[in-house]
């Protein structure tokens, strides 16, 4: 039986590490249709080129403003017929317009363990907060910043001689493990969404 794969676009701006991770992971049930920047000059672009995958920039200071600039990215994503956004360090807030266009279809990495620590700097919020631990949040996007239902979640320690840098590198190894698990799981489909909790089904 051939079941079809869920076509996956990934949205960056930086580095590309999650992109990476969720390469390296070979999710068997989801194929990298697309690797979608705001920023022209993104390493993740090169991780892309190196893999084969095909990319589009859509540099949001090329457009006058957020409704203009969403319509040009839902755009560009239509020939690549994708099921589902992941969003990987893109640093661009989506707009109701947007998230409706693909409501439930659009999950986000945050380096924090969400409600805490939303929006900018987390690690740095956490270090100011004097947590003890702190972490990643896997979550589907909804109208809001950073607070749409959890999917996956991981915890890391926060050290007495981290600093910002130290901490987030130990975030970011959660992270490349978590997202290719979350990313799995609901390209599976065996999850329902029950108010703010995702559940999973059998
Ligand atoms: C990741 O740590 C991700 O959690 C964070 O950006 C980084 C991107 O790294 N995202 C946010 O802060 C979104 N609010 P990467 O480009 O190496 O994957």
């Amino acid at each position: 039986m051939c079941v079809s794969k869920t076509r996956l676009a990934v949205f960056v701006s930086g580095s590309g590490t999650n992109l990476q991770a969720i390469i390296d992971a070979g999710i068997p049930n989801v194929e990298i249709a697309l690797v979608l920047s705001n920023n022209p000059g993104a390493y993740a672009l090169e991780r892309a080129k190196k893999h084969g995958i095909p990319a589009e920039i859509a540099d949001h200071r090329d457009y006058s403003g957020r409704e203009e600039y969403e319509k040009r990215v839902l755009e560009l994503l239509e020939p690549y017929e994708v099921d589902l956004i992941a969003l990987a360090g893109f640093m661009r807030i989506l707009s109701p317009y947007f998230v409706r266009a693909y409501k439930n279809r659009i999950v986000n990495i945050h380096p924090a363990l969400l409600p805490s620590f939303p929006g900018m700097h987390a690690a740095r919020q956490a270090l100011e907060s004097g947590v003890k631990f702190t972490g990643c949040t896997v979550h589907f996007v909804d109208e809001g910043v950073d607070t749409g239902p959890t999917i996956l979640q991981a915890v890391v320690p926060v050290l007495d001689d981290d600093n910002e840098e130290s901490l987030l590198e130990r975030i970011h190894k959660e992270e490349h493990r978590i997202y290719p698990e979350a990313l799995k799981l609901i390209a599976s489909g065996k999850f329902r969404i029950e108010g703010r909790r995702v559940l999973a089904v059998n």
